[in-house]
């Protein structure tokens, strides 16, 4: 028998001001999306915003539906749409934020399984995403890849496909 130690290390900032002007605005544009979401059912707004290769911003948010199963998170939202968009185009960096009106979020949230899922896919299609997570307010994550926080990610490769 043999042991490893899979490890991450998350960036905790305190204030935007310590992020650049670059991940401000990234944020910024995550909390606007999620203004935008449709969630009459959760009340849980969540916006996401990508920022791609070539500096471009694509931004999701939650669309709920009164069949629940059929409602899909912000991050999905935002990459499909990026890579609907603009196929092929790297993705660099996905800031996620959530606001409510019945509960406080001051802490970073951070996504699903669903959406590390396929994060985890344009990752391996096109290198590093790091992600930029907050909650309404307070501090700010910064992970450097989606593999941080998807240890044992199940890939292509695991299927033979290259
Ligand atoms: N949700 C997201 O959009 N992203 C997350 O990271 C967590 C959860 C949405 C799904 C649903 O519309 C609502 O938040 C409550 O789970």
């Amino acid at each position: 028998m043999k042991q490893f130690e899979i490890k991450s290390t998350i960036k905790e900032y305190t204030s935007l001001s310590e992020l650049s002007a670059d991940d401000q605005e990234l944020i910024a544009k995550a909390h606007l999306a999620a203004n935008d979401a449709y969630a009459p059912y959760s009340k849980f707004y969540v916006g996401a915003a990508i920022r791609l290769e070539n500096d471009e911003i694509c931004v999701g948010n939650n669309q709920e539906n009164a069949a629940y199963p059929s409602g899909i998170c912000a991050e999905r939202v935002a990459v499909f749409s990026a890579s609907a968009t603009h196929p092929n185009m790297k993705v660099k960096k996905i800031a996620v934020v959530a606001h409510s009106n019945e509960i406080k979020i001051d802490k970073p949230i951070s996504p699903c399984g669903a959406c590390r899922q396929v994060l985890a896919e344009y990752e391996s299609k096109s290198g590093n995403i790091i992600l930029l997570l907050m909650g309404e307010t307070g501090n700010i994550y910064e992970i450097s890849s989606v593999k941080d926080i998807l240890p044992l990610m199940f890939t292509a490769g695991d299927l033979g496909v290259k």
